[in-house]
């Protein structure tokens, strides 16, 4: 299949793109688009046939359900059984934004959608171009991260065309992504709300919404075999890079003559080493290919190249990764969570 490539001025959005969409995504087919956390694959939600072909097109196993994507509260109604007090005020305070809610699903949802859940995953993006694209068109499009499963989620247009190039209708670019992780996924169907997927809304800003917040045990720390994630597609081994990855703990000077001394020794035995530093600290490595993924006093530059860069990684096919760690208030559990699954746990205190 020819994939459409479109870009488009999210400031300035040239309704033509936006109607050509919504002809494929009605017909059943599927779009690549942007949204402010990262690009996702769109298709109608409420099609059975159309949200197959999602999971075939990104070779993903067939019980990690999709989340729906709105545009408007009336569309969410249609999805859910009810709306129930903690999410209405959730809905409020952040949508639309990268806050994903899950509801009690209501009988129109296919199970195809929602991986045979009776419940299901509901999310308002704030990013111009995918409000558009649902409003326009009036699909409620169920949409995943628009990369091949297991690799690490797009956040550029290029990205998409990498992984799915040739088996999908059409990719929409709108520019670099804003957040570059994925949302934040809350649970309000059970008595205390249940973050089920860290993200750029964190406990501390839910809590001022609803008050307590728990986080789901199994998505603490290393993942514990006894314990069975509530969102489906946290069990998986996402975001991984090609390489070996590795994150190096402990304080910053011990830390870059760690990695310094590993990364030395690697190359000398023939190796490709890749190291993960921030602007304040990329002048302290003098081996391997040294990329900065942002700067310490702005999270969201950070949280923004994280995939980015463990692309770039695999584009450069080196062997190992080194990186620093990025523990910080706001942000820091979100990254971690994405950086850790990526390096499998693999963690060094120095
Ligand atoms: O930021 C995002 O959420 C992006 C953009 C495109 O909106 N989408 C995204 O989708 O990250 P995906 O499919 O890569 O991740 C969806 C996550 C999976 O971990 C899945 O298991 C979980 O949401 N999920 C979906 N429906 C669920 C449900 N009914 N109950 C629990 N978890 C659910
Ligand atoms: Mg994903």
């Amino acid at each position: 299949m020819e994939t459409i490539y479109r870009k488009i001025n999210p400031q300035e959005i040239d309704m033509s793109v936006i109607e050509e969409a919504s002809k494929i995504l009605k017909r059943g087919d599927m779009v690549a688009f942007p949204t402010e956390t990262v690009y996702g694959l769109g298709a109608d939600a409420l099609n059975e046939d159309a949200s197959r072909k999602i999971y075939a097109a990104k070779g993903r196993p067939s019980d990690n359900p999709l989340i729906v994507h709105v545009s408007n509260t009336e569309q969410v109604k249609r999805v859910v059984k009810e709306i129930p007090e903690a999410a209405k005020k959730l809905m409020d305070a952040f949508w639309p934004g990268p806050l994903t809610i899950i509801f009690n699903k209501a009988d129109v949802v296919p199970n195809g959608t929602t991986g045979g859940l009776n419940t299901v995953a509901v999310r308002m993006p704030s990013h111009e171009v995918a409000r558009t694209l649902i409003e326009y068109s009036d699909v409620l499009i169920a949409a995943p991260s628009a990369n091949t499963s297991g690799r690490p989620s797009p956040t550029t247009a290029k990205h998409v065309m990498d992984d799915l190039n040739g088996k999908i209708s059409m990719v929409i670019d709108g520019g670099e992504v804003g957040i570059g992780i994925e949302s934040t996924i809350v649970d309000v169907t059970s008595d205390i709300p249940t973050i089920l997927r860290p993200g750029f809304i964190n406990k501390r800003m839910l809590e001022e919404v609803i008050g307590h917040v728990e986080v789901d045990k199994a998505i603490i720390g290393r993942p514990d075999p006894a314990l069975k994630p509530k969102a489906p597609g946290m069990k998986y081994k996402h975001y991984a890079p090609k390489a070996d990855f590795t994150i190096y703990e402990g304080d910053k000077d011990s830390v870059a003559e760690k990695i310094n001394e590993i990364a030395r020794e690697y190359i000398n035995k023939g190796y490709k080493v890749g190291i993960i530093a921030s602007d304040e600290s990329v002048d302290k490595y003098h081996y391997g290919e040294v990329v900065s993924i942002g700067s310490r006093a702005d999270e969201l530059s950070i949280s923004k190249s994280l995939y980015k860069v463990l692309r770039s990684f695999d584009d450069m096919k080196v062997d190992y990764i080194l990186g620093e760690s990025f523990e910080s208030d706001e942000l820091g559990p979100a990254i971690m969570n994405r950086m850790l699954k990526a390096a499998g746990y693999q963690v060094i205190h120095t």
